[in-house]
């Protein structure tokens, strides 16, 4: 990871040393490039261009989909230059064409859609090099940049998805995380009740459903150290709680027995044990890693049966924010630096979550575990707006996603970068959605 000097010195909105910030844009959108760059030639034209899952693009969308954006934001809004190619902007209207709709549009043939995000970047990096990181709301504090970089880096993860659900051999690998000793630290830890200050007004590149700041009260609840593991949930799956309509919402036992569901997505069972497929590798379900690949009604139904309750996304945030000693919301549980290797697990730099109990430097204040990267951790809450929320810069990245059909995700996973991952950062899905890298923890409140 390329160390950056900070941009922001935390807690000093405003204070930003423009040369800094031009440092860190430029890292983060080259790193976010390498990715797109090896999850887009990892494997032959056909798989380029194939629809691995209706629920997905083919990669070669994502990948002219990610220049377009770049080009609507850093080469037109922010520079003011004329569209390269016009007549392509509605084939990547992700609101357009829906994503099973795809594969049938004219897109660009893999070389083509490569030559036009380069020649994005290559104009997008010129207007870097020139930008003022003042005057207007759109490049205060580098925002677009920062905005672009983390949209690259959503559909770096989005493509891993495409990856998991493609099938034959392996096209990816990278090294495992470090083994750790079984974790015997307390399974839950007491966060105090009281207010915290949820969201932020001043994290430079924090996304519009980030903000803005305010306080929220919390009554004391209980949270688990870490995230659910595979053992965990197969101990439920061995109970029957696939079969109990007891555990279920409504919809969630309607939607599992329509769709024949009795474990996490990509297991199988293999006499007595599971198994699960693998970015193409077949492999027994390891016991202490984080559960991924379930759904909301999965996670809600075992925290039922555990005799617990998903928390809340406000619990989620004091858990991982609050600073008990200070009355403080910290960037991160481990405080306001930047992650590092030793923080949490992101970036793609493993294809799998970590062992329950890894990262011990990134436990937060009161002692919770793994609450940023290995899974994106699914809440109790519909995703809603913060009260003074305003769309920026447009209405689609969150507006129009608010209601009661979408369960908030928090934390980032293994697959996404820091750049698009902290303390504050919201992201979304359907209830039913599982190819997503989605695991979760319980919390049960504390009784008065
Ligand atoms: C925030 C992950 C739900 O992928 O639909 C990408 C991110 N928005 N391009 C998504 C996003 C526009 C978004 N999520
Ligand atoms: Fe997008």
């Amino acid at each position: 990871m390329t160390e950056l000097s900070p941009a922001v010195a935390p807690g000093s909105a405003g204070a930003v040393d423009p040369e800094a910030l031009r440092e860190r844009a430029v890292a983060s959108l080259v790193l976010a490039r390498d990715r797109t760059t090896l999850l887009t030639s990892c494997v032959e034209e056909p798989d380029l261009t194939a629809q691995h899952s209706p629920l997905m693009s083919p990669l070669v969308w994502d990948l002219a989909h990610i220049g377009n954006q770049e080009e609507q934001w850093l080469l037109r809004a922010v520079a003011g230059q004329e569209a390269i190619r016009p007549e392509i902007d509605s084939l990547y209207d992700a609101f357009e064409h829906p994503r099973a709709e795809r594969p049938k549009l004219p897109l660009l043939a893999p070389a083509e859609a490569r030559a036009y995000a380069a020649d994005v970047r290559a104009r997008a990096l010129d207007v870097l090099e020139r930008a003022a990181f003042h005057g207007t709301r759109l490049t205060e504090a580098g925002f677009a940049f920062g905005m672009i970089a983390q949209h690259e880096q959503q559909h770096d993860e989005t493509m891993l998805i495409t990856h998991q659900l493609r099938t034959g051999p392996a096209a990816l690998t990278a090294p495992d995380p470090h083994p750790v000793a079984l974790f015997t630290g307390p399974a839950e830890v007491l966060v105090p009740g009281g207010p915290f200050t949820m969201g932020t007004s001043d994290e430079p590149w924090a996304l519009d459903n980030e903000r803005p700041a305010h306080r929220r009260e919390v009554a004391p609840f209980f949270i688990d150290t870490t995230p659910v593991t595979n053992a965990a949930f197969q101990a439920f799956i061995e109970d029957g709680g696939y079969t109990n309509p007891r555990w279920w919402a409504p919809e969630g036992w309607a939607h599992i027995r329509t769709h024949d569901i009795g474990a996490p997505l990509f297991w199988r069972r293999d006499g007595k044990q599971w198994l699960r497929r693998r970015f193409g590798v077949t492999e027994v379900v390891p016991a202490h890693e984080p559960v991924v690949h379930v759904s909301w009604y999965e996670a809600d139904a075992y925290a039922r049966w555990a005799g617990r309750r998903l928390p809340t996304e406000a619990e989620w945030e004091k858990a991982a924010r609050h600073d008990p000693a200070g009355d403080r919301s910290t960037r991160y549980p481990w405080g306001d630096a930047d992650p590092g290797p030793e923080h949490a697990n992101l970036g793609q730099r493993h294809l799998r979550p970590a062992p329950a109990g890894s990262y011990p430097a990134g436990e937060s204040p009161l002692g919770v575990r793994q609450l940023i990267g290995d899974v994106w951790e699914w809440t109790a809450s519909d995703f809603l707006p913060y009260p003074g929320f305003r769309a920026f810069p447009y209405k689609e990245y969150s507006e129009v996603f608010f209601g009661p059909e979408h369960k908030v995700l928090r934390g980032g996973s293994f697959a996404v970068d820091a750049v698009a991952c902290r303390g504050t950062f919201r992201n979304w899905d359907y209830p039913i959605r599982r190819q997503i890298f989605s695991g979760f923890r319980t919390a049960r409140s504390q009784e008065a």
